[in-house]
């Protein structure tokens, strides 16, 4: 089961102009808090943003442009409390998974938008510092990635186990 859906996920970039259902969102939500973290420590917190203006504006945090946000029915942002851990990082990775699995699983398409590392458009300002200013985000507080979210509107096929790269798999050393 598990494996299927991984078969099928993959990152969608088009979606219909219709808003995401509530209770898969909520779903989504649910799924993003269940993931385990580092200590417990639960460092992640999530800003839902499904306002046009400020999908727009979004679309603007990276550079070169991500040209789909702006698009997008829904953005899950995604970010840590530095203060807490410093592992923040694996933390709210795992969410982000988990999100794109619970995605797929309810028939939505997602896709990650990396923001750790990036620079926003322009490149005057890194991604993180952008978002951050633009959705009134804390200092201690630092953006991992957006999670793009919304009704498919490309298909893509599936993967396929026979496809797979065993070659990266060692058995007892490298
Ligand atoms: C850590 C990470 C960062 C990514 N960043 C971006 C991104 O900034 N923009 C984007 O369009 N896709 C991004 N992706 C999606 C990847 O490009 C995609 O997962 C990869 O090409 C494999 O394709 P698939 O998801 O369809 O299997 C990211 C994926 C991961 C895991």
């Amino acid at each position: 089961m598990m494996l299927e859906l991984l078969m099928k996920r993959r990152s969608i970039r088009k979606y219909k102009q219709e808003a995401v259902d509530a209770d898969k969102l909520k779903k989504i939500m649910q799924a993003a808090l269940l993931v385990p973290s580092s200590r417990g420590r639960t460092p992640w917190e999530f800003v839902v943003v499904q306002n046009r203006e400020t999908l727009q504006a979004l679309g603007k945090c990276r550079h070169p442009q991500q040209v789909f946000l702006p698009d997008t029915p829904a953005a899950i942002v995604v970010l840590g409390d530095t203060s807490v851990t410093d592992v923040w990082v694996e933390d709210c990775s795992i969410a982000m998974t988990i999100m794109q699995l619970e995605a797929e699983q309810l028939g939505l398409g997602s896709c990650w938008i990396q923001i750790r590392n990036r620079m926003a458009q322009g490149e005057q300002q890194t991604s993180n510092d952008f978002i951050k200013e633009l959705l009134h985000i804390p200092a201690q507080y630092d953006v991992l990635a957006v999670l793009a979210l919304g009704v498919p509107d490309e298909e893509k096929p599936g993967r396929t186990l026979e496809g797979l790269q065993y070659g990266k798999v060692h058995q007892e050393k490298f």
